[in-house]
């Protein structure tokens, strides 16, 4: 007794500090992109950074150059190009600076127009061609950080620094000491421009990426009104090679403003499971999934049809509800269900489970009229599972047990064996399968967009979901 006494004290008191220290913006979806993830999202964004800057066209430059034994020459370059890039080593890291992409050993081709321009006694010579320059050993490091600012990831610094060791000019035409003349007045220019141009080229795209980020809707509408809070909630964790972001998750009434809260069921374990991203989904974001929908009064439905399409009509349940057919012979019947209360949802490593109490009432068609001839209370506790279905979680329930009484009724006392017929065919053959019609189209995970799931895999933990994926570009 002393012992349970202390006990719940200190559970009060663990989940009194609990609540104390998340007091502020709490995530019921975290988002882990692992090392492999790391790894993807790095060689992506290396592609397209190359594949939107090449060609990328840098500044003519012109300078006066003393030749030996010809004196002051104008020269130029124009038409300065970089045309192609070759990344053969790169590396992501992440620690507590922020997430570092670096590239060593990059190689880059360029072409340009050399000029130049001299006088010669009374002439003025000039000349002019083409010329291509490789790029040897170009190391790239770009270090960025991210920030939860207001419901939105945004990247606080962003920096990018990028070196040349050293370039190899071959130049088409010209006079004999051309070549020499370039190199020495050009070789630093050209260096030094790449090595700007290029980091510059990089801070632009980070730029766009931060825009990118913080025009990502905060709020994801499901329908006429339910949406689900994407707000981010939280700096974004770093661990030793993976990014780890936690997003509110919660449903809400779509466009009510309404704040909905939820406290944090303790926290999933990860595993060490290898694939790029693990999105786990806390047990809140179901139960808060099924407040809304229940207070959006979507928790109610009038079947009139069986499963094959067919009317339903007393005679089809003649064998269970003989007395049903004896009143009411051969009308059409309706079958109207109401969830009583939010479904409780708890998951464990088994699986998803939840308490439906469900009230149905048996109506008829009678002489133009609908006219409620029963009405049958139960509670019924379903198993769920779930599936990745494109980029949607979806699932079904399937029954495991429930009980029934008659509330009242029109068509005499029923046994309890004919009211547990009754409503199992109603909950087996009616109701669940509604219920999965709607759960099989699935609810949106927070996946990137322009992107495919691969390698889809799902994990019941305490208290949560966990979907596992490799992602692929198209
Ligand atoms: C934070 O975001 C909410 C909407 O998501 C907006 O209404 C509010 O003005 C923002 N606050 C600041 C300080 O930007
Ligand atoms: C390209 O490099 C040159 C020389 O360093 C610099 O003057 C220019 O501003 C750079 N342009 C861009 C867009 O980075
Ligand atoms: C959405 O979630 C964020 C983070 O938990 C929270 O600050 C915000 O109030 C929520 N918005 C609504 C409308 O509930
Ligand atoms: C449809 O199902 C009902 C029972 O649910 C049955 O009585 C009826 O014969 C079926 N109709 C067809 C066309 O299969
Ligand atoms: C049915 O089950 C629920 C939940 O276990 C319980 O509260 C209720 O009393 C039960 N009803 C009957 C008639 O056994």
């Amino acid at each position: 007794m002393a012992l349970a006494k202390v006990m719940t004290i200190l559970v009060l008191f663990v989940s009194a500090s609990l609540s104390f220290a998340q007091s502020k913006d709490i995530g019921h979806i975290s988002i882990r992109v692992s090392e492999t993830g790391l790894e993807f999202a790095k060689d992506f964004f290396i592609r397209e950074v190359i594949s939107t800057t090449i060609p990328l066209q840098l500044p003519n430059i012109e300078k006066k150059v003393k030749i030996p034994l010809i004196g002051k020459v104008r020269m130029g370059l124009s038409n300065i190009r970089i045309y192609a890039v070759d990344v053969q080593s790169s590396r992501i890291e992440t620690g507590g600076n922020g997430i570092v992409l670096s590239v060593s050993g990059a190689t880059a081709d360029l072409s340009m127009d050399w000029s130049y321009t001299y006088k010669a006694s009374f002439f003025q010579i000039s000349d002019h061609g083409d010329a291509s320059v490789k790029v040897k050993g170009m190391d790239l490091k770009t270090t960025v950080t991210l920030v939860d600012d207001n419901g939105s990831l945004k990247i606080a610094t962003r920096e990018s620094d990028c070196k040349v060791k050293s370039i190899g000019i071959h130049i088409n035409g010209g006079a004999s000491w051309l070549y020499q003349g370039v190199v020495d007045a050009f070789e630093k220019n050209i260096i030094s421009t790449v090595e700007n141009n290029v980091s510059n080229q990089i801070l632009e795209k980070l730029k766009k990426l931060d825009s990118f980020l913080q025009s990502l809707p905060k709020e994801r509408k499901i329908d006429g009104n339910v949406a689900v809070n994407l707000s981010f909630a939280g700096n974004p964790v770093l661990g030793d090679s993976s990014v780890e972001v936690e997003i509110s998750g919660l449903f809400l009434p779509s466009g009510s403003g309404v704040v909905a809260s939820g406290h944090r069921s303790s926290s999933i374990s990860r595993g060490d499971d290898k694939r790029m991203v693990a999105i786990s989904i806390e047990e809140e974001v179901f139960n808060s999934a099924t407040l809304v929908y229940f207070d959006a009064k979507r928790m109610h439905m009038v079947i009139d049809k069986s499963k094959n399409g067919s009317t339903l009509a007393t005679s089809d349940w003649k064998l269970i509800l003989p007395e049903l057919y004896k009143l009411y012979p051969d009308v059409r019947m309706m079958l109207d269900m109401s969830v009583a209360s939010p479904p409780d949802v708890s998951i464990t490593e088994n699986g998803i489970e939840a308490a439906i109490h469900l009230e149905i009432s048996i109506d008829v068609q009678n002489s133009g009229a609908v006219l409620s001839v029963a009405r049958i209370s139960s509670v019924l506790n379903v198993a769920g599972s779930a599936e990745i279905a494109e980029k949607n979680l979806a699932g079904s329930l399937r029954l495991l047990d429930f009980n029934a009484t008659m509330k009242w009724s029109r068509i005499g006392e029923l046994q309890a064996s004919y009211i547990k017929d009754v409503t199992s065919t109603i909950l087996e053959e009616l109701f669940l399968p509604n219920v999965n019609t709607r759960l099989k189209r699935g609810f949106p995970l927070p996946f990137p967009h322009g992107f495919t799931i691969k390698n889809a895999g799902i994990v019941y933990v305490e208290n949560g979901v966990m979907v596992v994926s490799d992602i692929a570009s198209y």
